[in-house]
């Protein structure tokens, strides 16, 4: 990977700082979630569905997510711009491929992808970059792959810093995630929000949305 520019690096830093806590945390997380399962599901099917290729969970941290989408039958694979995460995933997962990187400059060709996972990742790029990221995942996504987004939710106030344990994270607004996927070139498949449980501060916002032919 080429030398990260510093509000990357800030990133990178703070994960591999917590990567062993915090893949401690998350391990299991799914399975009290089911409505989270619900939309990772229907990912899957979309993605199976639409047949144009592997997926890639962006951003995947210790990828127990990206072992929960091989499970869901999916040929996936992970990328995190964070070492550590990218050390702990290939040792709790040595049958899965992960490789470090930034999902805003992904070592990708074009429109060779089926599918997207960005799970609570983007969640950490200032709003002014979100169009780039979109616009590389548009880019390395085949017409009609599908991308999941999944997102702190801003409660109806607009997008917003808020102090994440880890490092500045943003809340948005599901229909301003949803207009700029859409001018990257993406038509929205549907949403799903949940309220947060015990123990969450914020509400969770989840899109799914499809790749159009330019
Ligand atoms: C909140 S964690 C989410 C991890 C995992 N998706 C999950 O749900 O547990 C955010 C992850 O995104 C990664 N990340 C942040 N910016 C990134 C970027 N530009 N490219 C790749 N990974 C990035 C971080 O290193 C971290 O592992």
């Amino acid at each position: 990977m080429t030398e990260l520019p510093s509000h990357l690096r800030t990133t990178a830093d703070a994960y591999d700082a917590v990567a062993v806590l915090y893949a401690d945390l998350v391990r299991d997380s799914l399975d009290d979630l089911p409505l989270d399962r619900a939309v990772l599901a229907a990912f899957a099917e979309l993605a199976r569905d639409a047949a144009a290729g592997p997926v890639a969970e962006l951003g995947c941290g210790p990828g127990y997510l990206t072992a929960h989408l091989r499970n869901l039958e999916l040929d996936v694979f992970g990328v995190d711009v964070s070492p550590v995460m990218i050390g702990l995933a290939r040792a709790a997962y040595p049958d899965l491929r992960f490789e470090v990187g930034s999902m805003d400059a992904l070592d990708l060709a074009d429109a060779t992808l089926g599918g997207i996972v960005s799970w609570y990742s983007v969640i950490h790029a200032a709003p002014r970059e979100i169009p780039s990221y979109f616009a590389e995942f548009r880019r390395v996504l085949a017409p009609e792959g599908i991308l999941l987004l999944g997102f702190f939710e801003s409660g109806g106030g607009p997008v917003a810093a808020f102090d994440h344990k880890v490092t500045t994270a943003y809340r948005w607004p599901i229909d301003d995630l949803a207009g700029l996927a859409g001018e990257a070139g993406f038509a929205e498949v549907g949403r799903m929000l949940r309220e947060p449980r015990e123990g969450e501060r914020f509400r969770r916002g989840h899109l799914l949305m499809q790749a159009q032919d330019r």
